[in-house]
């Protein structure tokens, strides 16, 4: 009995702790949501990512809705948040660990790279369980913990055809998350 009492006991410590963690963090968003929307609108870019940077601190990434929220505060449509998203490499649309950009510009797509950038891009999906076209915003692995992108140009083409890790050009062959058996082009 005396075991099954501490059991459920610690239990519920454990849930008043996450619900406290919960409640600091939705006051954190509030005042988040209060100071940027008390100032100046449409605000500047450098305001718009101290706020996204702020909002994912507390959350750890900027999900949809908090994007859209963002946009509000800011006097900007979603469509400024969304780009400023995929300028700032750093700023998270999901919960993933990290982020694989492949450029499909000109250069890294021209008639001597095309194959071997294509088929990175092939080997990276099926390595990641991702079907079909990538979306503008990207696509989750399978399991969640990777993000994987396609951008028009990193402004790297001295180096085509280029990949970026987690916003860093990285070589192909040297990608940390990427399975040899599958193949390097
Ligand atoms: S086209 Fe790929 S870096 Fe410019």
């Amino acid at each position: 009995m005396g075991y099954l009492k501490e059991f459920f006991s610690r239990r519920e410590d454990a849930a008043g702790r996450q619900e406290e963690k919960m409640r600091e963090k939705n006051q954190e968003m509030a005042e988040v949501w209060s100071f940027y929307s008390s100032m100046k609108k449409p605000a500047s870019q450098e305001t718009i990512v101290a706020m996204l940077t702020e909002i994912q601190e507390i959350r750890g990434f900027i999900s949809p809705e908090c994007r859209a929220l963002a946009a509000e505060a800011a006097g900007v449509k979603e469509s400024v948040i969304d780009c400023i998203m995929k300028l700032y490499k750093s700023l998270k649309p999901a919960a993933y660990e990290h982020r694989i950009t492949v450029c499909t510009g000109e250069r890294c797509l021209s008639k001597e790279n095309r194959k071997r950038q294509e088929e990175r891009l092939e080997n990276l999906k099926r390595r990641f369980g991702i079907q079909g076209v990538i979306p503008p915003e990207g696509a989750l692995s399978a399991d969640g913990t990777v993000l994987l992108e396609t951008q028009n140009c990193l402004k790297h083409c001295r180096t085509a055809p280029n990949i970026l890790l987690d916003g860093e050009l990285t070589e192909y062959d040297s990608l940390p998350l990427f399975s040899a058996k599958d193949g390097n082009p």
